[in-house]
């Protein structure tokens, strides 16, 4: 059997899988922080250095530095290779591979891509267009169809570009190969796809009601394409492949028409999908925003944060749509949201409750809606016995799980007087209970975290340590990757050729250079997708941290790396002119050597002092 599996195979099964799921189903984690833990797997230990980071979806022990993803994990846990670990992976998830011969081709998607964004986006529009049109110029195809049975007025679907993909293998190709785009163009765009067992290519969406995905400025970067089939056997949606210009966990669906509302009300409505947000801006809540076929991530949350403070979370009322908006809680809290949750009557989702009840009942929903606390409650007391002393444990350790992460001092102990109240249980003991949890969870992240502790403060001083660049890159790379101004500075500040060749001086080159092409958001999938099978623990390592830093500690933390590493590539550059000089043939050659050490070692005296 021939053992290359597709790219867009691996593609989905990343997409698909969940590294937390997956570790948990070999050894249980436990929640510290915005990241879960547990004793490594991979070596003998007592207490748990092996961390899992469902947001970077990576891992790290920081007892034995083995690190990497979904893929690594299986690989190292199964002692079997790469394509064997995706076998297993598929298995679980429930992902078809092809089993055929690969042929080689020219390209895949994404890696090595030579096709420039500007041309993604115009494929994107152009294509946008050619399903918007196909929806009314074929009114008796199936998509058509079943677009009526929807209910959606001509002017909204014009309004969110809903479009048809035709019923066909290539139609979608043939039309842009019509209007002079390339097959790598469209393969990069994530359009088509190469047939397993024959020559050629087909069409990705085929037969299906597609939805474009814009980005914030409103271009076409993706799309997702509902079946109109029933009891269709693959997926009720297809998406877009992660392209140059899609990243599923920075998009928000409808951000581009949202933002404006969302400034003017002064909150967001979180929904679960692009029925859902259209139904929503049809009741008159054009505020409404969804995460893009992934759980909702922090940059979104990050994205939401620049409009509004107050995020409404309107997921279903079913467990999966529960345990969504838990998540998402989690999420935000410790952004600062203000958080409330959208009920909506037994179990239906805003679009059926549009079509079935008008928009008063949605009206009624959100204006009923819960604080978050009153919900994060109710789901515990559910959840646990309350009316027992150990029920009224787990239970205020679940909440407290939720309220530790509460900026706000006072907001967060009226929280606690009410948790008391409820419970009828006295405050200390629940303030006491925090402190434990807190302190939990805090003395791993101290030890891990670049937070402004003891080892920083040591590391700004001792320029001299041997380590000294290869921590100041380190440093470095984990605040660019979590603030775009820090890549913006070093463009400035630190010359490329002063950034060193190991693994971590290469990632940081790469931030840098996606920040200065404006494309910082894809840094750090940029980063992780050159992991792929052969993931590297130096950088899981940095990955892995909590990325929390304040703004002082950071402009500190950049200004110090810099100067450590230009001290030391100044220092190194002085010896390497002192031994050159005696060898210098020329007076000509010398003199220059000279006025070189000179320049260096006046800029030397300036940094140091600096
Ligand atoms: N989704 C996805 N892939 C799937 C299923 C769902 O990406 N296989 C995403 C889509 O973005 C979808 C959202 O999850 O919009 C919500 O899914 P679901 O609730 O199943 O769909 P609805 O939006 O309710 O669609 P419908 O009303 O047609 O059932
Ligand atoms: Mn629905």
């Amino acid at each position: 059997m021939n053992k290359h599996i597709p790219e867009d195979v691996i593609e989905e099964i990343r997409t698909r899988c969940d590294i937390v799921d997956l570790i948990n189903s070999y050894v249980p984690l436990k929640k510290a922080g915005a990241s879960w833990q547990t004793c490594c797997p991979f070596h003998q230990e007592k207490s748990p250095s092996f961390k899992v980071n469902p947001e970077r979806q990576i891992y790290h022990c920081f007892g034995c530095g083995k690190g990497g993803n979904v893929f690594s994990f299986v690989m190292e846990m199964e002692s079997v290779d790469f394509p064997e670990a995706a076998r297993i992976l598929a298995r679980k998830l429930g992902v078809i591979i092809p089993e055929t011969e690969q042929k080689s081709s020219f390209s895949s998607s994404s890696s090595g891509s030579i096709v420039s964004r500007d041309r993604l986006y115009l494929i994107h529009e152009k294509i946008s267009d050619f399903f918007h049109r196909s929806l009314f110029e074929n009114p008796s195809s199936a998509v058509s169809e079943y677009f009526k049975t929807r209910d959606i007025p001509k002017d909204v679907a014009s309004q969110f570009g809903i479009g048809a993909a035709p019923d066909s293998w290539d139609a979608g190709m043939r039309w842009a190969l019509s209007q002079g785009f390339s097959t790598a163009e469209l393969l990069d765009a994530g359009l088509i796809v190469e047939r397993q067992n024959s020559e050629g290519y087909y069409d990705r969406f085929r037969n299906r009601l597609m939805f474009p995905i814009c980005n914030e400025q409103g271009h076409v970067v993706a799309f997702s394409g509902r079946t109109v089939e029933k009891d269709f056997e693959g997926g009720k949606y297809v998406n877009s492949p992660e392209t140059a210009i899609f990243k599923k966990s920075s998009i928000l669906y409808a951000l581009h028409l949202a933002k404006q509302p969302i400034q003017k009300k002064g909150f967001a409505i979180l929904c679960e999908g692009q029925l859902d947000v259209i139904a929503m801006h049809r009741a008159g809540h054009e505020n409404t925003v969804a995460p893009q076929g992934t759980a909702f991530t922090i940059e979104q949350a990050s994205k939401i944060k620049r409009f509004a403070n107050t995020l409404y979370i309107a997921f279903d009322s079913d467990s999966a749509g529960k345990k969504a908006a838990l998540r998402s809680i989690d999420i935000v809290i410790p952004l600062g949201f203000d958080v409330k949750i959208v009920s909506f009557p037994s179990g239906k989702d805003p679009d059926e409750l549009l079509r079935l009840q008008g928009p008063e009942a949605i009206e009624n929903a959100v204006n009923s809606a819960e604080g978050f606390f009153d919900f994060i409650f109710r789901e515990a007391s559910s959840n646990n016995d309350v009316s027992t002393a150990e029920g009224k444990g787990r239970a205020v350790e679940e909440i407290l799980s939720y309220l530790t992460k509460i900026q706000s001092t006072v907001t967060r102990s009226s929280y606690i007087t009410q948790l008391a109240g409820l419970l009828k249980i006295s405050e200390s003991a629940v303030f006491k209970e925090m402190k434990r949890l807190s302190s939990n969870a805090s003395r791993y992240s101290d030890r891990m975290s670049f937070a402004p502790t003891r080892e920083n403060a040591a590391f700004s001083v001792n320029v001299e340590a041997d380590n000294a660049v290869g921590k100041a890159e380190e440093l470095l790379l984990a605040l660019s990757l979590c603030h775009g101004t820090v890549g913006k500075y070093l463009e400035n500040e630190l010359p490329h050729e002063m950034i060193s060749q190991t693994s971590a001086g290469r990632a940081l080159e790469k931030v840098i250079q996606f920040t200065i092409n404006g494309e910082w958001e894809f840094a750090e999938k940029a980063i992780l997708d050159e992991m792929n099978s052969n993931p590297d623990p130096a950088i899981t390592a940095i990955l892995s941290r909590h990325h929390e830093y304040d703004k002082e500690f950071q402009e500190k933390a950049m200004r110090d790396c810099v100067k450590a590493i230009k001290i030391n590539y100044l220092k190194k550059h002085i010896e390497k002119i002192k031994s050159t000089l005696s060898a210098a043939s020329t007076p000509d050659d010398k003199k220059a050597l000279l006025a070189e050490f000179q320049q260096c070692s006046k800029d030397l005296m300036n940094i140091s002092k600096a």
